[in-house]
């Protein structure tokens, strides 16, 4: 089935039962909270909280619709088979079931009706999960008997915590609850063996396909769940994989949606000789085209600066691949998209991208430049300081600038290299402390203990993941801290329990935080965790938890740990390449 077909499809099944198709809403989204639309509900928050009537606008309240959005915050994981930027997301909603809409039972029925009868999945691939409650939002049984009567058996039935089975907000607040969803079963030859079902993170087996949420309830400011005026349905299939899967390929990559553009750019090597890089240049100009058309230029700031991102990546890997020009590749995905987004404007497209690409060609030659002018003779250090004054000027990566030197024995640089890049991040930090030093007047507790909660979560991640976890940066604000760490994976699901245990139990046992004033390597030689020797004063300030947290740190902290009372991981995320992301809070 082409993706035309598919969406097709998934249009008509719903508006012939009822439903109002709503075009896609921007990508640029009107909630100001939100950098760009990254699911197919954003349009419809104010309907989904009762804050609007859905009726009136739409003149509906079941309402279906194919929505383009875009996420971020995985760029460097783009290249595999599933990440993508852009991205288009199927959805069906009833929004207000006391009034007049369906909620369980009613979206189960038309989901497996449209899987199994409409586009002829075996039901018996099909796995569900539901949610299995927590102190808040009980156990969602009433979805695990509606599954079980649908034919889906109780083997194929997990319940999951809500880290799987509960959606939203989008923001801090908003309409959430708990979700059940459809899994498909791709067979054992792309299974881990033992024991492996849906959410399985070893192994390909299981694709998540549709994530029925059950919106009735809205998270307050203070963390609180309330329950919405009315009860809403809310759909959404990640369309890229659904496609992969109906065509029976590993990757969206090689479906309809992408193989056109990939061979246009097949000009000295193959596809199958550099995936990674043709993957990127797909993605990053399909992603570029669909911001330029809601309006984005590139520049130096928010959207503008995702945009410039893509464009200039995609550059980069055009090297890999031998090619010279966008022209090729562009126009396959303009001609691929316009018949069902004949906004799309190919003159603008052209002029965006090439006026972006002469720019990056000008920083590119003064970066040469700049390079070409360091002498190779110059010490080690001296090289390392030169080049990551280029990196940052011109965003010249270090590998690059060295194969451009033409230097390789490149140890000592290196060091040289990350030394300075600490140091940079020390004074950025430092001026974050400084931000954070205003605050201690008028300090609120939350905020305070939230900084003391760091040091704990700090140290804790190096005892469950080992030393080389090291503090990237951390921002605190009145619902929840979020500290940023090195470590190059996903942590599990095991892992996150354990280092909540340990923040914990540090917590239960009422540990004194203690404040000391020391010479700089006095401290270190106490084992003080601390990053950026470099620019520290001689004397500095130590905060103690007993054995368990020594760090070098400005303060304010609490007294004593019990002050803090539970801690809790509300999520765990890459941030960068190499950086993980918690975000956490007390309660
Ligand atoms: N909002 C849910 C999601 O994005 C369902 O549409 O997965």
């Amino acid at each position: 089935m082409l993706s035309e077909e598919l969406k097709e499809k998934f249009k008509y099944f719903f508006e012939k039962r009822g439903h109002k198709l709503v075009p896609s809403s921007s990508l640029i989204p009107d909630d100001e909270t939100v950098l760009l639309t990254s699911a197919g509900m954003q349009q419809f928050v104010p309907f989904l909280s009762g804050e609007k009537d859905v009726k009136q606008k739409f003149g509906s309240i079941h309402l279906v619709s194919i929505q383009k959005c875009f996420r971020s915050a995985d760029i460097e994981e783009i290249g595999d088979d599933t990440h993508h930027t852009f991205f288009e997301m199927f959805g069906n909603w009833s929004i207000g079931e006391n009034k007049e809409g369906y909620f369980k039972q009613g979206a189960v029925d038309s989901a497996l009706d449209f899987f199994v009868n409409e586009i002829g999945l075996p039901l018996e691939k099909l796995y569900v999960t539901v949610f299995k409650g927590n102190k808040d939002i009980p156990a969602d049984s009433e979805s695990m008997s509606i599954w079980l009567k649908k034919g889906i058996s109780q083997e194929r039935i997990s319940e999951f915590g809500e880290e799987d089975n509960f959606w939203g907000p989008t923001a801090t607040t908003g309409p959430c609850g708990p979700c059940s969803e459809i899994h498909y079963d791709r067979g054992e030859k792309y299974g881990c063996k033992m024991g492996c079902g849906p959410n399985c993170d070893k192994c390909k087996r299981f694709v998540e396909l549709w994530n029925l949420v059950f919106m009735e309830y809205n998270k307050n400011e203070d963390g609180s769940f309330t329950k919405l005026p009315q009860r809403n349905v809310d759909t959404g299939i990640g369309f890229e994989r659904l496609l992969a899967l109906l065509q029976d390929k590993d990757s969206a990559y090689e479906t309809d949606l992408f193989m056109p553009v990939i061979k246009s750019m097949e000009k000295s090597i193959s596809y199958e000789e550099n995936k990674r890089a043709f993957r990127i240049i797909a993605d990053h100009l399909r992603g570029a085209v669909f911001l330029i058309t809601d309006g984005v230029v590139p520049g130096k700031k928010e959207e503008g600066y995702i945009l410039r991102r893509i464009i200039r990546r995609a550059i980069r890997f055009r090297k890999e691949i031998l090619l010279n020009s966008f022209d090729d590749p562009l126009q396959e995905i303009i001609k691929k998209y316009s018949q069902w987004y004949p906004e799309i404007n190919k003159d603008k497209i052209f002029s965006i991208i090439n006026k972006e690409e002469e720019s990056f060609q000008k920083t590119l030659r003064e970066g040469i430049e700049k390079l070409n002018k360091i002498s190779k003779d110059a010490s080690s250090d001296e090289l390392g300081k030169q080049l990551f004054f280029i990196y940052q000027s011109y965003g010249f990566p270090l590998d690059m600038s060295l194969e451009e030197i033409g230097i390789t024995d490149t140890k000592d640089i290196r060091e040289a290299f990350n030394k300075e890049f600490k140091k940079h991040q020390q004074v950025s930090r430092k001026g974050s402390e400084e931000k954070f030093g205003g605050l201690r007047k008028g300090a609120e507790g939350k905020e305070v203990m939230f900084h003391t909660a760091t040091h704990l979560l700090h140290q804790a991640l190096r005892n469950v993941l080992g030393d080389e976890v090291r503090q990237m940066g951390s921002d605190i604000n009145k619902d929840r801290l979020r500290f940023d760490f090195s470590y190059g994976e996903k942590m599990t699901k095991k892992q996150i329990e354990d280092v909540e245990n340990i923040v914990n139990q540090n917590i239960d046992e009422g540990i004194d935080v203690v404040k000391e004033e020391m010479n700089y390597q006095q401290a270190v030689n106490l084992g003080a965790l601390a990053f950026f020797k470099d620019v520290y004063p001689d004397t500095v300030t130590v905060y103690s938890v007993g054995n368990f947290s020594k760090e070098v740190c400005g303060g304010p902290h609490v007294s004593n740990t019990s002050e803090l009372g539970k801690f809790k991981i509300l999520k765990e995320e890459s941030s960068s390449a190499g950086v993980r992301r918690i975000k956490a809070t007390l309660y």
